[in-house]
């Protein structure tokens, strides 16, 4: 059974002129022990999409569909019930960890505030789990470290905090919102490499989003590729990965840094900009940027439906094998 299993999840947020859809119809699940990936230009409603689901949303938005976590749906459940969840067996990091993490408090306060609410641990006991989680996610010297702040360590460290915090309860489902974007290339890769440790060792299952889709193909089991608040490729990472099949997926692909980028394979960023919520074009969102576009992706939003061995949004497929 799925940990989390997303289904025509729409969001709509107020703006000054109206209700705006951000969110248009996403399904994703994501099982115990497995990454899901989810990858998209900024603006295409990824944070948005997992904030629904936590509760976190600006007032007066409206959500509908289904979250089921563990069986039970995040979007109808009580306000209460879900804050008890989320938290304690959903927990979500952020691109900036002082989003996470409190300036002013000991990174020690921190971590037993969070154990000793959710678990109700007495104080030598939430002592000894906060320094249980910083070993876990191999803070060098616990003991002093929960004595520090976080401003005395460096990006990298502070993630790392921010992610043993959020593993505090042994939650059941990690959201990391693009957790490494803020740090140099080789503090990513430690980054990814404890993510991916984490959850084979105690059966977490991830979602990770990411602009960048090389993240993605160190650690994803699968993925899924949003544009403009609609999930347009989903499957396994190598297939949608190796063998992308959508146009914008295709470009997403080209506009990598490759270290090997030469003439045979020019670094191609992806013509034009992505269309502003309320703003979209009619028929496929990406058509107006699409070199296949036809008659029918100016006319007919299409529609996510199982093409071989993914799911796939575009009634041209022309990159099919
Ligand atoms: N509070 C808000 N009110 C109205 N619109 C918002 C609000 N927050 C975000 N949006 C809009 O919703 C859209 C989706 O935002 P979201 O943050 O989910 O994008 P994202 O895919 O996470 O992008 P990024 O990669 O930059 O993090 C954007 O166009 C954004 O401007
Ligand atoms: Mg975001």
């Amino acid at each position: 059974m799925s940990v989390l299993e997303v289904d025509s999840l729409r969001v709509q947020l107020p703006t000054p002129s109206g209700d705006v859809t951000i969110v248009d119809g996403v399904d994703y699940a994501v099982e115990a022990g497995e990454v899901l990936g989810v990858a998209g230009e900024s603006g295409s409603g990824k944070t948005i999409s997992m904030l629904a689901l936590l509760g976190l949303l600006p007032e007066r938005s409206t959500v509908h569909g289904t979250a089921r976590f563990e069986g039970r749906d995040l979007i109808t459940m009580p306000r209460r019930e879900l804050r008890d969840i989320a938290g304690r067996d959903l927990a979500m990091v952020f691109q900036d960890p002082f989003t996470s993490l409190h300036p002013m408090l000991s990174v020690g306060k921190q971590l037993t505030e969070h154990v000793r609410r959710h678990l109700h641990l007495d104080r030598a006991a939430s002592q000894r789990r906060a320094v249980e989680l910083l070993e876990d996610v191999r803070i060098p010297d616990p003991e002093a470290a929960l004595r520090a702040f976080p401003h005395h360590f460096s990006g990298g460290m502070r993630q790392r905090i921010a992610i043993a915090i959020a593993l505090a309860c042994r939650p059941k489902l990690l959201i990391a919102d693009e957790p490494t974007t803020a740090l140099d290339v080789t503090v990513q890769a430690g980054i990814l490499r404890l993510l991916d440790r984490l959850r084979r060792e105690h059966e977490l299952a991830v979602i990770l989003i990411t602009h960048d889709l090389g993240v993605l193909s160190s650690i994803a089991d699968r993925v899924s590729i949003f544009y403009a608040g609609r999930v347009v490729e989903s499957g396994a990472r190598d297939a949608v990965l190796t063998h992308p099949r959508h146009p914008y997926t295709h470009a997403l692909l080209d506009a990598l840094p490759h270290p090997e980028v030469s003439k045979e394979r020019p670094l191609v960023a992806i013509g034009g900009a992505p269309p502003a919520p309320g703003r979209l074009p009619t028929g496929c969102a990406f058509n107006p940027r699409c070199a296949h576009a036809v008659e029918t992706c100016r006319l007919e939003v299409p529609q996510l439906v199982v093409a071989g061995d993914r799911r796939l949004a575009c009634p041209v497929d022309p990159f099919r094998a």
